[in-house]
Order: structure tokens, then C-alpha cells, then sequence
């Protein structure tokens, strides 16, 4: 693999997704690959999947790696786990990978890794301004960048109104669990980025997540002052933002 290339893991609660990406243009270089997340999903059985991904594509050693984690990640670390097995809180993500593959990972939180990549090559490419890029799956990332800069491990999809964390009422997961018509879930959303809006005022929201596919469905129904967008690159930003990450820790000049 020649060029501007790394590559990029999505740890899901569902699927763990990689492949090599072109930080030229952010397009994959190859079909993603999935494996299923095993079920219960620990950090041994989850490095596992990981190592299958990297020789299923016989990457090259320098080629850089970076990991898209659904938590926050502190120096490499696990902080603290919403979605995923709790046994992860706590863990040294980028020492498990080695350990697990040879390689030093750079590891990033999901909503950061898609946040990222909208704005190095999807819907708020090389906006000016304060950025809010929210994931709505399972849980609510929430990636808050400001010139092209990132403020990493928000976690405001924990923003507790009602007395209640947000994400447990206001993510696509609810909307599905609780069996919810997109007007009846857009006024969650309304409720919850209102509030959003009211703490951080971004110029611009960008919706993500698998949802985001339907996303006129539900944007329309909503009446907030930022600009509200769906994303562009759906289900290959956490892939995207993971490999440019990583290639920019790799080179950091260049
Ligand atoms: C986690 C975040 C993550 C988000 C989306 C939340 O529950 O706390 O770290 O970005 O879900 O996966």
C-alpha cells in the first residue's frame, strides 16, 4: 500500500468493522471487513477480533493503526464503559492491542473518530466554526471541534435532563426498544439538542449513526437554531476519523 494510508477499527456493539483507508481523499482502499462482536465482548475476546481484521488484510508494519472505541479513552486508557462489557473500564486499550497484534494503536472514542472525519472529508469539511458531530446508535457520542480542532471525549450524550441521561431516552436505541414513531422520537431529539444548544451553542450540528440514513425522517420535525446536517460519511467515519487520527500521530508534521 503506497500513499497517505492507514488504517482504521470501528469497535461497535455490534460489529468490529476495519480497513485501509487513503488520507488523500478519505475513501476505503479496500470493502471493509466485519466480524461480529463476540458476545460477552472482553477486552481479550475484542483484541482478538482485532487481530483477525489486521491479518485479514495482511497489513504492512508501518502502515499506522487507529481503533475506534465506544468510550472515553484517557491516554490510551478505558475511562469508563457505557455500552460495552464493564470489564473494559479501566483498560490500557493501545497495551492490549499491542499485546494482542505486535502493533502500537493510536485509540480514539467512537463520536471523536466520526467527528474527525466529518470534518477533515464529510459534512462540515473545513468549517470555520464550533462543530457539534453527534452519533445517534446504541448510545449518543458526541464530538464538540472548533477549527478544525478537537475537544476529545465530550460524553455529552450523557447530559442529564429530567434528572435522566439523556442517551437513555433520546438515542436511536430508545427510539427502537420503546418502539417509537419518528415524530414522537424528534421531540426527544428537539428536547435534548435545545438543551445541547443552550450549553455549547454550536454553528453547526452534524447527525450520524445508522439513523442518520433516514434522517428526513426526523431533521425536518426539528426547530433549533444551529444549522442541523446529516452526516456524509455514515457507516465509514468511525473507520475514517480512526486511520486519519492515527496517521497524524504517526507524522505529526506532516
Ligand atoms: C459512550 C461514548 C460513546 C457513545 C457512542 C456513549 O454511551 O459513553 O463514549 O461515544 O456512547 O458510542
Amino acid at each position: 500500500m503506497a500513499g497517505k494510508t492507514a488504517f482504521g477499527v470501528d469497535v461497535g456493539g455490534s460489529g468490529i468493522k476495519g480497513a485501509p483507508v487513503d488520507l488523500d481523499t478519505g475513501g476505503l482502499l479496500e470493502d471493509r471487513f466485519k466480524i461480529l462482536t463476540p458476545q460477552p465482548a472482553t477486552p481479550q475476546a475484542v483484541v482478538g477480533v482485532i487481530a483477525e481484521l489486521l491479518d485479514h488484510f495482511k497489513l504492512g508494519p508501518d502502515v499506522p493503526v487507529g481503533v475506534s472505541f465506544p468510550a472515553p479513552i484517557l491516554g490510551g486508557v478505558v475511562a469508563w464503559m457505557a455500552n460495552l462489557d464493564q470489564s473494559w473500564a479501566g483498560v490500557d486499550l493501545v497495551e492490549a492491542v499491542r499485546r494482542g497484534t505486535g502493533r502500537r494503536a493510536t485509540a480514539v472514542n467512537d463520536a471523536d473518530a466520526a467527528g474527525y472525519a466529518e470534518v477533515a472529508f464529510g459534512a462540515a469539511k473545513d468549517h470555520p466554526g464550533s462543530v457539534a458531530v453527534m452519533t445517534l446508535g446504541t448510545g449518543i457520542g458526541v464530538a464538540l471541534i472548533t477549527a478544525g480542532k478537537l475537544w476529545p471525549n465530550a460524553e455529552l450524550g450523557h447530559l442529564e435532563i429530567d434528572g435522566q441521561d439523556a442517551e437513555t431516552w433520546a438515542a436511536a436505541s430508545a427510539k427502537e426498544r420503546e418502539g417509537l414513531s419518528y415524530p414522537r422520537w424528534a421531540r426527544r431529539l428537539q428536547r435534548y439538542l435545545s438543551e445541547f444548544d443552550r450549553l455549547l451553542a454550536p454553528d453547526l450540528i452534524v447527525i450520524g449513526g445508522g439513523i442518520s440514513r433516514k434522517h428526513d425522517k426526523f431533521l425536518p420535525l426539528l426547530d433549533l437554531r444551529p444549522q442541523i446536517v446529516p452526516a456524509a460519511l455514515r457507516n465509514t467515519a468511525g473507520i475514517v476519523g480512526a486511520a486519519a487520527l492515527a496517521w497524524q500521530e504517526a507524522h505529526p508534521k506532516g
